[in-house]
């Protein structure tokens, strides 16, 4: 396991995403209506994950790629379209039965698990992709999942954070005054500058360097991807 406090807010996303919030997330990855807040999320989701594809390269023939926390599989199955060999894979059962049911006969391009994205037993990849499934984790975690990944990974490793802006640390503030039953896991604002120094600190990720960037915005939606790719 990755560190003790990546184990712990691991279990309770689980249980918050297989469980006490797989409806929500049923609804806000699927085409029916949703709250014009939601609207906002759907809509910047969808532009981060067509963004984080163009990273990856309109043409993925025969490149092995990892959608780490995949949840419902847009983006794998979408990555699958472009001709990766793509194995997903999520804690939450739930939403990985979700991206079968929705996908049916395509789902079955997909290499779908049920397991913690950071098990060596998932095999080597060119890319590993982490659409917004290291937003919950501490900054000295997110760097821990990346150094778990880093050995098995070929080419790049591209993932999202919440950028550290004002309006999100009001928001974590406000998220810290509720009682903890009735709240989901909370997002883990991380500063750009704080995650480069840590990365190129990491030992496990000297194979490593900074490549692209860039962020959506979108209402309620602020999503920060960057990229690693190998020297
Ligand atoms: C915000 S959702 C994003 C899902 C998907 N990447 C997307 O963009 O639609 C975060 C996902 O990460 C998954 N997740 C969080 N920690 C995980 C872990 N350690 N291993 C596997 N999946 C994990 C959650 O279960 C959840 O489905």
């Amino acid at each position: 396991m990755v560190t003790t406090s990546y184990a712990r807010q691991k279990d309770a996303l689980e249980t918050y995403f297989d469980r006490t919030a797989a409806a929500a997330w049923t609804a806000l990855t699927g085409t029916e209506k949703v709250s014009p807040i939601r609207e906002t999320v759907r809509a910047g989701r969808a532009r981060m994950r067509a963004n984080l594809l163009d990273l990856l390269g309109a043409d993925l023939s025969g490149q092995r790629l990892l959608d780490a926390g995949c949840g419902p599989g847009a983006l794998a199955i979408e990555a699958a379209r472009r001709g990766a060999e793509v194995t997903g894979v999520d804690i939450a059962g739930n939403l990985v039965a979700l991206a079968q049911e929705r996908f049916g006969e395509e789902a079955n391009r997909v290499d779908f698990k049920v397991g913690d994205m950071t098990d060596p037993k998932l095999g080597n990849f060119d890319h590993v992709v982490a659409m917004d499934s290291l937003i919950h984790y501490r900054l000295a975690d997110v760097v821990a999942a990346l150094s778990a990944f880093a050995p098995r990974i070929e080419r790049s490793l591209i993932f999202t954070i919440a950028p550290r802006t004002p309006l999100l640390a009001t928001m974590h503030a406000i998220g810290g005054a509720f009682p903890r039953a009735d709240r989901a896991p909370a997002i883990q604002p991380i500063a750009l500058a704080a995650l480069d120094r840590a990365m190129a600190a990491a030992p496990a990720l000297r194979g490593f360097q900074r490549g692209r960037d860039l962020r959506v915005q979108s209402g309620f939606y602020t999503s920060h991807a960057v990229e690693w790719v190998r020297r």
